[in-house]
């Protein structure tokens, strides 16, 4: 079979991670995809950085376009971030026919109906495990290992720089703007590091696992979003000494009359498992009707920990490159006709 041909938008931490992972396991990729899997092109406006990660083994350009307007390129990986250039080059991509792979939950998580309607119309995947969690299969998780479930709740902490800021302030004493320089230097938060801080970005990503998990449209405008800034090192420590631990969850709960959405600081008893996870790691938990509470635990940030979602995409698609457009069943399977069918709460 002939190998899927991907052009990659942007090599910084995750595009470089990508690119080693899918060098180095290159052969389980190819027995696994069921074909290979090939870097073609990159795009980066700092075409010399790019030139060092992929050396000749890729074509490297400057322009996004030249990369979507290439007939050999099946899949474009975005890996840009933010609203702006993203999403014109995530429209054209899918206008031009080709399946996508994001990493950008601020994107989804705001303009996902648009995007996942264009992407229904030409018959091409978006994907989009990068975008919650990291490295854990959380996606991959709600839509194939608990897909006979009439899921009740989901509740995480999907975001590594709060949750690392909250355990350094904790064990070390350490002021919040310490330690979030200290994320900032791990690559652990996002350009512009308001999002992590204030909810945000978590409060992207539990809009994308509710339209998962509830098959709802991605509504992040209707989501309760409440960051860490208000906490204070007493708080921690108050809360410590009554048997919990406090924790930025992002939850997302089936109610009678639709869904809630929130995220915000939460007191966890210490002797929960979630309690106890420590530094950037990320944890999911799930709660469907016919398996009981399922917990998911691994890197929610990183080079090649995001990678690794990337390329199992990736590898998701290879799958199903060849198969007819209908066999491609939509990562968000609400209908347009259904969007207010099950309403998210304002809270
Ligand atoms: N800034 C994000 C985090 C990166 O800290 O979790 C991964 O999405």
């Amino acid at each position: 079979l002939k190998p899927v041909k991907v052009g990659l938008l942007g090599i910084g931490t995750v595009g470089g991670g990508t690119f080693t992972v899918l060098q180095r396991n290159q052969e389980e990729i190819r027995r696994r995809a069921g074909r290979g899997i090939e870097i073609a092109m990159v795009a980066d406006l700092n075409t010399e950085r790019a030139k060092e990660v992929v050396g000749n083994a890729a074509q490297v350009v400057a322009d996004a376009r030249a990369v979507i307007a290439n007939p050999e390129i099946d899949v474009v990986v975005e890996l840009i971030g933010g609203y702006g250039i993203a999403k014109a080059l995530v429209l054209e991509a899918i206008a031009a026919g080709k399946h996508v792979v994001t990493a950008n939950k601020a994107l989804l998580a705001v303009h996902g109906t648009e995007i996942f309607a264009a992407a229904r119309e030409k018959g091409v995947i978006v994907a989009f495990e990068a975008a919650v969690a990291g490295g854990i299969p959380i996606i991959k998780a709600l839509r194939e290992g608990l897909t006979a479930n009439r899921v009740q709740w989901v509740a995480g902490i999907i975001n590594g720089t709060t949750n690392f800021i909250l355990s350094e302030m904790r064990d070390k004493g350490l002021d919040f703007d310490v330690v979030l320089k200290e994320a900032q230097r791990l690559g652990y938060a996002e350009a512009d590091p308001t999002f992590d801080i204030e909810g945000v970005d978590a409060a992207h990503k539990a809009t994308l696992l509710s339209a998962i998990a509830f098959g709802i449209p991605v509504q992040f405008d209707k989501a309760h979003v409440e960051g860490i800034t208000q906490l204070s090192a007493t708080d921690i420590k108050y809360a410590e000494q009554l048997g919990y631990r406090i924790k930025l969850l992002g939850i997302a709960r089936r109610r009678d009359n639709g869904i809630e959405l929130r995220t915000h600081p939460t007191l966890v008893p210490m002797s929960r498992l979630i309690a106890n996870v420590e530094g950037a790691m990320n944890a999911v938990l799930v709660q469907g009707d016919a398996v009981g509470t399922t917990l998911y635990y691994g890197k929610g940030a990183g080079s090649e920990p995001t990678a690794s979602a990337v390329v199992a995409d990736l590898v998701d698609i290879a799958r199903l490159i060849d198969a007819a457009p209908e066999a491609r069943v939509p990562y968000l399977a609400f209908q347009p006709d259904s969007m207010s069918a099950l309403p998210v709460l304002p809270l």
